[in-house]
Parts: C-alpha cells; sequence; structure tokens
C-alpha cells in the first residue's frame, strides 16, 4: 500500500503538464497530498490533473507561466480557495534551447534564465505568502547536474542554461536562509539525463542512450522521472525535517568520476 505520508498537505508543482513534473504531482497525490498543477500549457496540466482525479485523488489545473507574476496569483488563490492552504512549493517548470555560443542570442538567453532562474524566484516570492503560514513548509526547486559541470555530449555546451541552474543551486540556499525563520525548508534535487521530452528533438519514448551520454554513467541507462519525483517526494516529507538549504543529487553516478 502507498505511504500517505503527505496526507493533508498542499502542494503546488509548476511545468506539471508533462515529464518530471507530472511524475512529481502524481507521486505526491498518491502519497496524499492535494495537488494545484500548473504549466504554462493549460490543456498539459489539465490532463495532469485529471490523471490524478481518475486516480482517487485531488488536483486542481491552470495555466501559468512562471514568469507571469499575475497567473501565478491566480493559481495560489484558486490552491488557497480549492484547499484552504499550501504546504508545498516545486519549482520545476524549466526549458532549454541548444545552440553554439556564437549562435546563441539574446532571446534565447532571456527565455531559459528568465523561465528557469527568475520564474524560480517569482513563483517562491508569492508562495512565501502561503507557506508561512502552513506548518509543515517546505520548497524543492529542480536543478541538475549541469549546475556543477559543464555536459557537451552534443559537442558544444549550453552556458545561458548552465549560468541558469547554477543560480537555481545559490538561489536555493538564499532562500533556505531568508525563509528559515518561517519555519519552511528549501532543498533542490539535481538529476542526471531523465527520459523526457526535455531536449529538444529528443523522442521521449525512446530509452536509448547515447553513447557519450552511457559512459559517464554508473547505472547504465537513462533516469525515470518517477526516480526524480521520489527524491522531491523524501525533500518534501518529515522525513527530511533536518534537510534545508542542500542539493540532492540523483544522477545515476555522473558526477563521481
Ligand atoms: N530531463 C532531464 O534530463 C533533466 C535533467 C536535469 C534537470 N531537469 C530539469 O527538470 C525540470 C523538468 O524537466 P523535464 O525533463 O520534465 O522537461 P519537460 O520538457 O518534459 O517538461 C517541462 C514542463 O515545463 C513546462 N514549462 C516550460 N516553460 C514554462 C513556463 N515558462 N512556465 C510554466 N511551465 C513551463 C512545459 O510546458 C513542460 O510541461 C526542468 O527544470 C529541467 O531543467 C531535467
Amino acid at each position: 500500500m502507498t505511504e500517505r505520508r503527505h496526507q493533508g498537505r498542499v502542494a503546488l508543482v509548476t511545468g506539471a503538464g508533462a515529464g518530471i513534473g507530472r511524475a512529481i504531482a502524481t507521486r505526491l497525490a498518491d502519497e496524499g497530498c492535494a495537488l494545484v498543477c500548473t504549466d504554462v500549457r493549460c490543456d498539459a496540466a489539465a490532463e495532469t490533473a485529471a490523471q490524478i482525479n481518475r486516480a482517487s485523488g485531488q488536483a486542481i489545473a491552470f495555466e501559468a507561466d512562471v514568469r507571469d507574476r499575475r497567473q501565478i496569483e491566480t493559481a495560489l488563490a484558486g490552491a488557497i480557495e480549492a484547499f484552504g492552504r499550501l504546504n508545498y512549493l516545486v519549482n520545476n517548470a524549466g526549458l532549454v534551447t541548444m545552440h553554439r555560443l556564437e549562435d546563441l542570442d539574446d532571446e534565447a538567453w532571456d527565455l531559459v534564465v528568465d523561465v528557469n532562474l527568475k520564474g524560480q524566484f517569482v513563483v517562491t516570492q508569492l508562495a512565501a505568502t502561503h507557506l508561512r503560514q502552513a506548518a509543515p513548509a517546505a520548497v524543492v526547486n529542480l536543478s541538475t547536474i549541469e549546475s556543477e559541470v559543464v555536459v557537451a555530449t552534443t559537442g558544444h555546451c549550453q552556458p545561458h542554461y548552465n549560468a541558469s541552474k547554477g543560480g537555481v543551486r545559490m538561489l536555493t540556499k538564499a532562500l533556505a536562509v531568508e525563509l528559515a525563520a518561517d519555519g519552511i525548508r528549501v532543498n533542490a534535487v539535481a538529476p542526471g539525463p531523465v527520459q523526457t521530452g526535455f531536449v529538444p528533438g529528443v523522442d521521449p519514448t525512446d530509452p536509448r542512450v547515447p553513447p557519450a551520454v552511457l559512459d559517464r554513467l554508473l547505472i547504465r541507462r537513462l533516469g525515470q522521472p518517477s526516480e526524480i519525483a521520489a527524491a522531491v517526494s523524501f525533500l518534501l516529507s518529515d522525513d527530511a525535517s533536518y534537510i534545508t538549504g542542500t542539493q540532492l543529487v540523483v544522477d545515476g553516478g555522473w558526477l563521481t568520476r
């Protein structure tokens, strides 16, 4: 039987319409949490909420771009109206675009840094009002091994992505310090390569691992979204009650050597 360790709690997950975000939302719901699923793609967020409700969970959905304060405020107000409180925030929404350095223009830089880094700031700042009134309260930010090392398996790296996620690592620490007095824990999960549609042009149904990626892995396969969701659920849970300001790496051993 699924452990109901999040029973009676309420979570908002950004980017909940696909991949890791959907896996986090369904995992938390399976463990008793009520879910507010948000995504820039309204239909995708609604489908995640529908899956949860079909499985006898509780979920509502909102279209919300993490850069849009008005949409985020609407989703937060909806959470309070539907469920009365907010215990957890998962800053999961993120994206990457692929360019050589000479082709990386200001538009691509701003898109990736704004969604991945500023979005986590915006949503946390707005959600903090509600998290302060809840007990327990916790935040998990999606980072990446690329906050620690530069990955260039396609032949070139993504400086804007590295910069955004390096920022997430330090934002996590700063938020942990700022929010500690309010009883809110803040941590990050740093995945290695996970089988989703995250990398443009990569088929999310294809489990094959490019040789350059495989060479780095001690556990020689792609991670599954559910394996990232398990780590997020742990860091939100009371089992992690003495953990704040840290980044938990879930990477099949990528960073080990
Ligand atoms: N898949 C990987 O290999 C991997 C590895 C390390 C870290 N991550 C991180 O995990 C997180 C989730 O990635 P994923 O693999 O599930 O990707 P994904 O592309 O499958 O899902 C991302 C979701 O975020 C949504 N989104 C994009 N821009 C948004 C915005 N402005 N506002 C709100 N929602 C938005 C998308 O619509 C999509 O539903 C990201 O932060 C990513 O950086 C992924």
